[in-house]
């Protein structure tokens, strides 16, 4: 891994970017102001013509985490990877399959691009895999996935809060964890299945967290991102009083 972990609290909150449309999203990040630097665009708003966003944001200093996911045959993902990097994007996920990872590890080569795996996604339990057809359940694939990324030269992973902790343990410091699925205490949990507390994740190894709904969905988003940054900073501050669970 050649991507530096971070270290101030304010730098470890990614905002999510859920929203249908550019106006939308630009509303969101005008409210939330200087209380967050990292911003996410999935597909919903890159699919809604938001992808132009990315290069606006990096222009306003802002970092940005292109979260699509890619997973396609080596040769487009190598120069869809490249796309992305062109764009000034300072991390794209991508489906955690080996050969997808070697390709997009190939088109981001020379760039300042860094590219995070999508082991599981979270809102998937040991159910929803063998619905899928895998023999694997959750932490057995994550922790397999989470090995053929660093081989294949991945930057990081992105995984449950739960899941940052084994990972840690089995692998030091070897990907960055930037954990979705994070809760503060009292907000709702929506369809993720595999939640924690901003403290809980950072306790358990993650770098960066990544968190939507709980705070654009907040009649104040601005003071809900500032609340989650207080809380990354006390748990930074003293990890043992780091709650688990939302609550
Ligand atoms: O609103 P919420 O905080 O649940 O948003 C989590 C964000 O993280 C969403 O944009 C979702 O697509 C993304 N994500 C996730 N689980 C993953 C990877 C990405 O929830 N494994």
């Amino acid at each position: 891994m050649t991507a530096a972990r971070p270290t101030d609290p304010r730098d470890r909150l990614i905002v999510a970017l859920d929203a249908p449309d550019i106006g939308e999203a630009e509303r969101l990040v005008a409210a939330i102001g200087d209380a967050a630097r990292f911003y996410k665009i999935g597909m919903e708003l890159a699919y809604g013509g938001g992808l132009a966003l990315t290069a606006k944001l990096a222009q306003a200093g802002k970092r940005v985490f292109v979260d699509l996911k890619l997973h396609d045959i080596p040769n487009t993902v190598e120069r869809a990877t490249a796309q992305i990097a062109r764009l000034g994007a300072t991390f794209l996920t991508v489906h955690a399959y080996p050969q997808t990872m070697r390709a997009a590890v190939a088109g981001a080569k020379g760039s300042g691009l860094e590219l995070l795996a999508v082991s599981v996604l979270t809102s998937s339990d040991d159910a929803d895999l063998a619905e899928a057809g895998y023999a694997y359940g959750v932490a057995a694939l994550v922790e397999r996935r989470a090995r053929q990324a660093v081989a294949a030269g991945i930057d990081g992973l992105v995984c449950s809060p739960a899941e940052a902790a084994k990972i840690r343990a089995a692998l030091g410091d070897s990907l960055l964890l930037v954990t979705p699925g994070v809760r503060p205490a009292g907000t709702a949990t929506g369809d993720q299945k595999r939640v924690a507390t901003p403290a809980a994740a950072i306790a358990d190894g993650a770098d960066y967290l990544v968190v939507g709904r709980p705070i654009t969905q907040d009649p104040d988003p601005r003071a809900a991102a500032e609340r989650i940054v207080g809380e990354i900073a006390a748990s930074v501050s003293s990890p043992r009083a780091a709650g688990r669970g939302p609550g």
